[in-house]
């Protein structure tokens, strides 16, 4: 029995997380020139899944070329892409105790970058990037003009979202994550500050909402029954004009009624006009929100960093996961050391039990699991 909600196991669908600490996902630059993982993915990702954390995100995963945010992002829009992919969550698996995500994604008219670590400027189609696809001929602030998604193009996205989740499932991952924020393809069809269509995909937020939903649906109808499916929202764009709150509500009850399994609320993206006041917690108020609202479980993300914070958002009702992003690359030991502080058992592979601090000085014959429990 686990002291903490933090550290208690829940379930979706037919998955069981061993608890609550989600690594959330995050762009890795590091793919080949066709999206093949490397093994950098196969490092970042093997000793996250051996990190304690309940559940570990792949990167957003681009389900076509021109839906990579860099030209080094990790891709899924082809079969040949598959293998790779397997690789790493049967060495997950072998190594670590984690469950595995994927992250589906197109990132619209924020695509066609170079990697942060080079400025992350817009390219140019020709000129080392791509034409970008967007609701709307309208270009994010300073970037390049993407090209408007006519109907013939709204189908080949659904499909590539939805032949994605058919390799994801190959590949073996445990559940999804669709990637509806931070100005990417299916949220900017969701903000007035990208979408300026006329049909039946623009102007009122049910028309806002149209395609993003249709994608869910072409995704759930292909992804096993059994295996859960999420969504990542931009809950506001923090700038007037923009998405808000009480249309994720409503959008976040759309998806529940289409089988979504659970909501992350993050925040931004879509206009350099956002006024976002970052700090600790910023975002929970939009989980714990549609969590009481919509009765959809929630996944709370943004400057999460101490485990009687992590613990607090799930014991107060505000969230059923906790996502960490840069504390668990500035930390990846993070759920060891939440667990030792509040006495509670998680995953360690064998081989590093001897570090526990409840190991470090005499008796090493008592068993690894009463130790845990001692705290540190
Ligand atoms: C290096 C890096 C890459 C990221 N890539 C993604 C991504 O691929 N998909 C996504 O939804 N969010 C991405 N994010 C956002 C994180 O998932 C997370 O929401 C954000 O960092 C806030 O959480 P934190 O304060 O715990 O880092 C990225 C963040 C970082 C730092």
């Amino acid at each position: 029995m686990s002291k903490t909600m933090l550290f208690s196991p829940t379930t979706l669908r037919s998955v069981t997380f061993d608890n609550r600490i989600v690594v959330s996902p995050m762009g890795q630059y590091s793919a080949d020139a066709e999206g093949f993982a490397t093994d950098w993915h196969l490092m970042h990702l093997g000793h996250l899944a051996a990190s304690g954390a309940g559940l570990v995100f792949t990167e957003a995963t681009a389900v076509e070329p021109r839906g990579r945010v860099s030209g080094k992002c990790l891709g899924i829009w082809s079969d040949d892409h598959v293998e790779g992919l397997r690789n790493i969550v049967d060495f997950c698996r072998r190594h670590g105790g984690a469950k595995l995500g994927m992250q589906l994604a197109h990132s619209g008219r924020k695509g066609s970058v170079t990697v942060p670590w080079e400025k992350q400027v817009g390219m140019q189609d020709g000129e080392g990037g791509w034409l970008m696809a967007s609701p709307s001929a309208v270009a994010y602030p300073g970037r390049p003009m993407p090209e408007a998604l006519d109907e013939a193009g709204l189908a080949q996205v659904r499909e590539a979202f939805r032949d994605a989740a058919i390799r994801a499932d190959a590949a073996g991952f445990d559940i999804i994550e669709i990637h509806n924020a931070h100005g990417y393809l299916l949220h900017s069809f969701l903000t007035p500050f990208a979408n300026a269509r006329t049909d039946s995909y623009g102007g009122s937020p049910e028309n806002r909402m149209r395609f993003p939903l249709s994608v869910f649906e072409a995704v759930r109808a292909v992804w096993p029954e059994r295996k859960p499916l999420g969504v990542r929202i931009s809950a506001t764009d923090w700038a007037e004009g923009g998405w808000t709150p009480e249309e994720s509500v409503v959008f976040a009850r759309e998806l529940e009624r289409r089988g979504c399994d659970y909501i992350c609320a993050s925040s931004g993206g879509s206009t350099d006009k956002q006024k976002i006041p970052v700090g600790p917690s910023y975002q929970v108020p939009f989980a714990e929100q549609i969590r009481r609202e919509v009765g959809i479980p929630t996944m709370a993300v943004g400057l999460i960093t101490q485990p009687q914070q992590a613990e607090d958002i799930l014991a107060y009702g505000q969230a059923d996961f906790v996502a960490l992003g840069r504390g668990m690359l500035y930390n990846p030991r993070w759920p060891w050391h939440a667990a030792a502080h509040f006495g509670d058992e998680v995953y360690f592979p064998p081989q590093y039990e001897r570090s526990h601090p409840s190991m470090r000085a005499g008796d090493f014959l008592k068993p690894f699991r009463e130790r845990q429990a001692v705290g540190s």
